[in-house]
């Protein structure tokens, strides 16, 4: 196939992630959650990067998305709109490219089609989605749900850990939190939604292979809880008199584990868990838990999610300890991957000489909300150290990230 310029996508993506990492909520790791000071200034840096690399129009919409727009060429007359992007908000103590691939990797490639004059027959939007991952708010996806036109005016009032309301942060950063409607793009015109993101995972790397093709993006539902026992003397209580709520929340742990061990791509997670002003003398009279339980398809996860409630409750009454839910349970459902798009993108990986290997997705990503208003497709790149993500160690290599914006222009010109 037709060989772009050596080395025009890898490079310049691991330098823009590497630069973009700096800004961060912690001193001494990546944080990067939704509306801080280091959110802002990472918005501000990928707009500025989107007008260097020659995009046509460059924007922030009212709930912090960066969307540069690479237009069509002059002699289409109605374009119809391709949209890619990724989010750009990090977990805690998160890797550099989890969501940021998915940006700057289309980002270096528009810079690459504006450096040759070259222009698709469709208009092109490269969205840096500003959160995905819930961190700060529990809520995820609160920014393609934005982009789609699906916002929920209720989660302006959500609250974050410090007690800061969605609508104060959103005024401080700047944002009218009135104005969230408008953040919604022409979904009609949507021709596709494609999504490069990092496997986050073993599998490519365990095949020896770059690049994948996604067949479906797991469903999800996450659940904070609070639970209260009755904190007592760790030395004069009697075992059998406790209402240990840290011990109801290992219960339900164990419970998880077991549970979400019995089906393929089902998994369950305790994320979170803290007893709040514990000390080592005292019985805890509380815990805070969180839960998340995926699976590829719904069935098998509400399946689980139903035994895992069940359980929560038979443990908590044999315990004397009450549940409060901290947070409104979210839920989305699994996504598959338009076959047509699929079949492109094992085309492209053919045409660059590689396996047409295709696997789940067993993390949420925002192709997840716009599947609902356009067909969407997504490229996995291989992740290093042993597929670690969520986690600093994450990482990908100079050579397949520039495979995988060969992969990306290859794909662009045959969705023309
Ligand atoms: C997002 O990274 C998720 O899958 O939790
Ligand atoms: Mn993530
Ligand atoms: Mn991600």
């Amino acid at each position: 196939m037709q060989s772009d310029e050596p080395l025009c996508y890898g490079p310049q993506v691991m330098t823009w992630a590497a630069e973009l990492a700096a800004w961060s909520d912690q001193q001494d790791n990546l944080t990067c959650t939704y509306l801080t000071p280091a959110h802002r200034a990472t918005a501000e840096q990928i707009r500025q990067w989107m007008q260097e690399a020659g995009f046509d129009t460059v924007r922030r919409d009212a709930v912090g998305n960066v969307i540069g727009r690479y237009k069509a060429q002059a002699s289409v007359a109605q374009p119809e709109l391709v949209v890619t992007g990724s989010h750009y908000d990090t977990v805690r103590n998160g890797g550099r490219y989890d969501g940021r691939l998915g940006i700057l990797l289309p980002m270096a490639v528009v810079a690459q089609l504006s450096r040759r004059g070259e222009r698709l027959p469709y208009d092109f939007e490269v969205v840096a989605f500003a959160e995905e991952e819930g961190a700060r708010y529990g809520t995820a996806f609160l920014a393609s749900s934005a982009y789609i036109g699906r916002y929920d005016p209720a989660w302006l009032d959500l609250v974050d850990a410090k007690g800061v309301t969605l609508r104060q942060a959103m005024a401080e950063a700047g944002l009218d939190p009135a104005a969230v409607g408008s953040a919604a793009a022409d979904t009609k015109r949507i021709k596709h939604y494609f999504e490069v993101h990092i496997e986050q995972g073993p599998v490519l790397l365990d095949a020896g292979l770059a690049l994948g093709v996604v067949t479906s993006i797991a469903g999800s539902m996450r659940r904070k809880l609070l639970l209260k026992g009755r904190a007592g003397h760790a030395g004069t209580t009697p075992m059998h008199m406790r209402r240990d709520a840290a011990c109801a929340a290992a219960e339900i742990a164990l419970y998880v584990e077991e549970r979400c061990s019995q089906a393929d791509t089902l998994v369950g997670t305790v994320g979170m868990l803290e007893v709040p002003t514990g000390s080592v003398n005292v019985i805890p009279g509380a815990c805070r838990m969180s839960l998340d339980i995926r699976a590829a398809d719904d069935a098998t996860r509400d399946a689980a999610v139903a035994d895992v409630e069940r359980k929560i409750d038979e443990i908590c009454a044999r315990r004397n300890i009450a549940i409060e839910d901290t947070q409104p349970a979210w839920s989305v459902a699994a996504a598959p991957c338009s076959p047509e798009h699929r079949a492109m993108w094992r085309a492209v990986l053919a045409e660059l000489g590689q396996p047409q290997f295709e696997l789940p997705s067993g993390a949420g990503h925002d192709a997840k909300i716009l599947e609902d208003v356009a067909p969407v497709s997504m490229l996995f790149t291989r992740c290093g150290n042993g597929g670690i993500s969520h986690n600093p160690l994450e990482i990908i290599t100079t050579e397949d990230a520039q495979l995988a914006g060969r992969a990306v222009l290859a794909f662009l010109r045959k969705l023309g």
